[in-house]
C-alpha cells in the first residue's frame, strides 16, 4: 500500500477539489492511503521563522517526508496557483537545505466550474514543483470541469466514463510512485 501526502489547494468547506481528492481516495483505496496536509494550520511564510518552524509546518513536512508520493488537487485562482497553496509549498521547501519535496514522485489534478479545468494553474504548479525536485507524472492530465449532475446527491460520480477515467489516473499514479520512490 502506497502512502500519499495529499494537498488540496483550497480552504473552502465545500471545496470541489477536496471532493475530487476524496473521489480519487475512494477509487484508489486498494493501492494508496491518503494523508491530508492541513493548509489551515500553515501561517504565512516568513523567512525569519526558518529558525523556529511553526507546528503546522512541522506537521505538513512530516506528512510529506513519510509519504511515498504526493498528490496536489487544486483550484485555479486568476489563472494561477492559489496563494494558500503556494505558501504551503514554499514552507515545505524550507529551511534552506531541508526541502522536503526533493525526489518525491507526484501528480497534479484539478477541477473547476470553467472549461479551463485548472490547466493554467497546473502548468504553473508543474514549474514550481519541478524546480523543487518533485518527479511529476505528466500524463494522463486531469483537467476536470464540474458540470451539473456530475456528482449524485450522495457525492458519487454519476457517469461510469468519469469513474473509469479517474480510476485509470490513480492506477497510473500508483505505478509511477512505485517506480520512482
Ligand atoms: C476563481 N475561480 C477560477 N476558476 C478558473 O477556472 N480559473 C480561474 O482563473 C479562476 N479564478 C478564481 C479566482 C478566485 C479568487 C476565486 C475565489 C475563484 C473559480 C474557482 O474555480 C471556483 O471557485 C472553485 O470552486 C474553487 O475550487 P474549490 O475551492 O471549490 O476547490
Amino acid at each position: 500500500m502506497l502512502q500519499m501526502a495529499v494537498i488540496v489547494g483550497s480552504l473552502r468547506r465545500e471545496s470541489i477539489n477536496m471532493q475530487l481528492a476524496k473521489t480519487l481516495e475512494t477509487l484508489g483505496a486498494d493501492v494508496m492511503k491518503f494523508h491530508y496536509v492541513s493548509l489551515a494550520d500553515i501561517p504565512l511564510y516568513n523567512q525569519d521563522d526558518d529558525v523556529k518552524v511553526p507546528a503546522g509546518v512541522v506537521a505538513a513536512k512530516e506528512i510529506v517526508a513519510k509519504a511515498d508520493g504526493v498528490l496536489v488537487a487544486s483550484p485555479e485562482y486568476n489563472r494561477s496557483i492559489p496563494g494558500v497553496l503556494k505558501n504551503a509549498i514554499d514552507w515545505v521547501s524550507r529551511p534552506w537545505g531541508q526541502n522536503t519535496w526533493d525526489k518525491k514522485p507526484g501528480g497534479i489534478v484539478g477541477i473547476s466550474p470553467s472549461p479551463v479545468g485548472t490547466a493554467v494553474a497546473q502548468a504553473e504548479l508543474r514549474n514550481v514543483l519541478s524546480v523543487l525536485g518533485v518527479r511529476l507524472l505528466c500524463r494522463p492530465e486531469i483537467y476536470l470541469q464540474l458540470t451539473p449532475g456530475m456528482y449524485t446527491e450522495k457525492g458519487e460520480l454519476a457517469q461510469e466514463s468519469t469513474r473509469v477515467f479517474l480510476r485509470d489516473y490513480v492506477q497510473q499514479l500508483a505505478a509511477w510512485v512505485e517506480r520512482m520512490k
